[in-house]
């Protein structure tokens, strides 16, 4: 599913010029993986830039009326660096390891290019009791992503479980700011009438 071989340069610096929050992890090593990741991620799919994706939770649920993917996971980023900061500077003995933070928040989606491919979802439309539908969603293909290129565990670990799939065990620090900055973008996106109206899901649905 993943051909490595199909990443190029130009598609690396696509996505550092599309997340320069890349930018912001000090470990030039993990800088350089998150990169990668989101290249591989890409080639291996229809869309040839993060922006190109659906700016939705889920396929179809909780779509942007405007802007693209990258404001989602931009936005994630952001606001979990700003409570990590935040609860940093008033809860002295809080230890959040900012570049696994930082990554992980990049990464946390990166199996939607998989799940959200037109491509792949006419297949698994067309046979769901076969293929699945979606055969595997973006928290179990985003682990794939970032095994295969060489991230830490611990960035994978965002990737699995910062949506449902993390009601099954137990979430990293880390990643229980990712999860709750993950919630609180669709949340207040909707509560701020940001939402395509047909496209809102109800506050349990998964994304
Ligand atoms: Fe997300």
């Amino acid at each position: 599913m993943l051909d490595r071989s199909k990443v190029t340069d130009e598609v690396r610096a696509r996505v550092q010029a599309e997340l320069p929050e890349v930018e912001e992890i000090r470990s030039p090593e993990l800088r350089a993986l998150v990169i990668e990741a989101w290249a591989t991620a890409l080639a291996a799919s229809s869309f040839g830039a993060i922006g190109e994706i659906e700016p939705s939770g889920n396929p179809g649920v909780n779509t942007l009326q405007r802007g693209s993917q990258t404001d989602h996971i931009r936005g994630v980023t952001r606001m979990a660096l700003a409570m990590a900061e935040q609860l940093e500077a008033q809860l002295p003995d809080l230890r959040i390891d900012r570049d696994i933070l930082i990554a992980g928040a990049l990464c946390h989606d990166i199996g939607k290019p998989w799940e959200f491919d037109p491509a792949n979802r006419r297949r698994w439309e067309a046979d769901p009791h076969g293929s699945g539908l979606p055969s595997i969603r973006h928290p179990a293909f985003g682990v794939h992503v970032c095994l295969t290129v060489g991230l830490p565990e611990q960035v994978a670990h965002c990737a699995a479980a910062h949506s449902g799939e993390g009601e099954l065990l137990v979430r990293s620090l880390e990643n229980t700011i990712i999860h709750h900055a993950d919630y609180a973008f669709w949340g207040i996106a909707r509560a701020g009438g940001l939402l395509r109206p047909e496209s809102i899901a109800e506050l349990k649905m998964r994304h």
